[in-house]
C-alpha cells in the first residue's frame, strides 16, 4: 500500500477522532506532523502521548483565524484537514457556529495552503451530502437534497474545492466519510456517535436507546480504513484520480437492531452480565435518512483502496480499546 513517509503534514482537527488517529499513523512513518486544534471537541489527552516525540508541534489556534492556518501550513507538504464542527443535531441547534468553522474555516485553510505553496490537500467531506438522494448504493456523482445545516456546509466544502483547484492549480481530494468509528470517538455528550455512545451505556449495564424501530442501516467504517483512504489520497499521482472526491466506507451496511446484537456479544466476552441489558426504542428522529449504502468502487479503482476491516473486525477491535479505557 502506497503509505505516507518522510513529508511535513499538517493534520487540522489533528486533537479529535480521526485526526488524532492520523497523526499516531503518521509519526510511525518518520513525517513531520504539525497539528492545528482548538480543542472545541478534541481532547488534550488524545494527542498526550506525542507531545515527547520531536516530530510533533501542536499549534494551538482555530481555523476560523486566518494567521492561524498561515502559520499552520508554512513549509508543509500535505494538509489532511479534519478541523470542523461534527453532528448533524449540533448544527441544528447552531448553524452559525457551524457555518463559521465549517465553510469559513475551510476557505480559511485553503487559502493558506495556496499561499504557502502546499503540494496536496486532502479534506474531511461527508456522506451527509446524498442528503434526500434515495439512491443506494451511493455514487459519487448523484447526490440529493442537503437536510441539515451540517450537510450544506460540507457540500460548499467541496464546491469551494473544486474551484479552488480550478482557479489556482491545487491538488485537492474530498473524502466523504461514512459513519466512521474506533479508537478514541468520544463516548460523552449530547452529540456522541452512536457507536461510543452504545458502547459506553452496554458497559455501564444501561440500556441503550434506539431513535426508531432499529431497522435503519449504515455503512459504519473503522478508522483504520479511513486512514488508510487519507494516505492513499495525499499520495496518488494519476491526474484523473486528483481534484474529485470518493467515498470512504466499508461497502456494506448494517442496520441498528444488529449493530446492538453485535455490540452486546462482543462486550459479553469481557462481561457476561452484559448480555442482558435490554435496548430500547425511542421515536425516530427528524433528518435522519433511513439507509446509507457506499458505492467504494470509484476509490477502489482510482486510489487502490482497499479496506482491511469489516464492521465486526473493527468493532471488536475499538470494543477492547473502549474497554481498556472506560472501564
Ligand atoms: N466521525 C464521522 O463519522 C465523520 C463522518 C463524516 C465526516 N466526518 C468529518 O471528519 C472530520 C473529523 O471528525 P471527527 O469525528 O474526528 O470529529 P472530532 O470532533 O473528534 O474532531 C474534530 C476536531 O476539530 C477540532 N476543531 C473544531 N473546530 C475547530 C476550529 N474552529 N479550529 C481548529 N480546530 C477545530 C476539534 O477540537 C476536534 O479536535 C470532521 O470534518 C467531520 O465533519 C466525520
Amino acid at each position: 500500500m502506497r503509505k505516507l513517509e518522510n513529508k511535513s503534514v499538517l493534520v487540522t482537527g489533528g486533537a479529535g477522532f480521526i485526526g488524532s488517529n492520523l497523526i499516531e499513523t503518521l509519526l510511525g512513518q518518520n513525517n513531520k506532523v504539525i497539528c492545528l486544534d482548538n480543542f472545541a471537541t478534541g481532547k488534550r489527552k488524545n494527542i498526550d502521548p506525542f507531545n515527547a516525540n520531536p516530530n510533533f508541534t501542536l499549534i494551538e489556534g482555530d481555523i476560523r483565524n486566518l494567521d492561524d492556518c498561515i502559520k499552520a501550513t508554512n513549509g508543509v507538504d500535505v494538509v489532511l484537514h479534519q478541523a470542523a464542527l461534527g453532528s448533524v443535531p449540533r448544527s441544528i441547534n447552531d448553524p452559525i457556529t457551524s457555518n463559521d468553522v465549517n465553510v469559513s474555516g475551510f476557505i480559511n485553510m485553503l487559502v493558506a495552503a495556496r499561499d504557502s505553496g502546499v503540494k496536496r490537500f486532502v479534506y474531511a467531506a461527508s456522506s451527509s451530502t446524498y442528503g434526500d438522494s434515495k439512491n443506494l448504493p451511493k455514487v459519487e456523482h448523484i447526490i440529493g437534497k442537503p437536510l441539515s445545516p451540517y450537510a450544506i456546509t460540507k457540500y460548499v466544502n467541496e464546491l469551494y474545492a473544486d474551484v479552488f483547484a480550478n482557479l489556482y492549480n491545487m491538488q485537492i481530494i474530498g473524502l466523504r466519510y461514512f459513519n466512521v468509528f474506533g479508537r478514541r470517538q468520544d463516548p460523552d455528550g449530547a452529540y456522541a456517535a452512536v457507536i461510543p455512545k452504545f458502547v459506553k451505556s452496554l458497559i455501564d449495564k444501561e440500556s441503550p436507546i434506539i431513535n426508531g424501530d432499529g431497522t435503519f442501516s449504515r455503512d459504519f467504517t473503522y478508522i483504520d480504513n479511513v486512514v488508510q483512504a487519507n494516505q492513499l489520497a495525499a499520495t496518488v499521482e494519476a491526474e484523473k484520480a486528483i481534484n474529485t472526491v470518493y467515498n470512504v466506507a466499508f461497502g456494506e451496511r448494517t442496520t441498528l437492531n444488529e449493530l446492538t446484537t453485535w455490540l452486546k456479544e462482543f462486550l459479553a466476552e469481557f462481561d457476561s452480565d452484559i448480555a442482558n441489558v435490554e435496548i430500547k426504542h425511542h421515536e425516530e428522529r427528524s433528518g435522519d435518512i433511513p439507509h446509507s449504502l457506499a458505492s467504494i468502487e470509484k476509490a477502489k479503482e482510482l486510489l487502490n483502496y482497499n479496506p482491511k476491516y469489516s464492521i465486526k473486525e473493527g468493532l471488536k477491535e475499538a470494543i477492547k480499546w473502549y474497554w481498556e479505557n472506560l472501564k
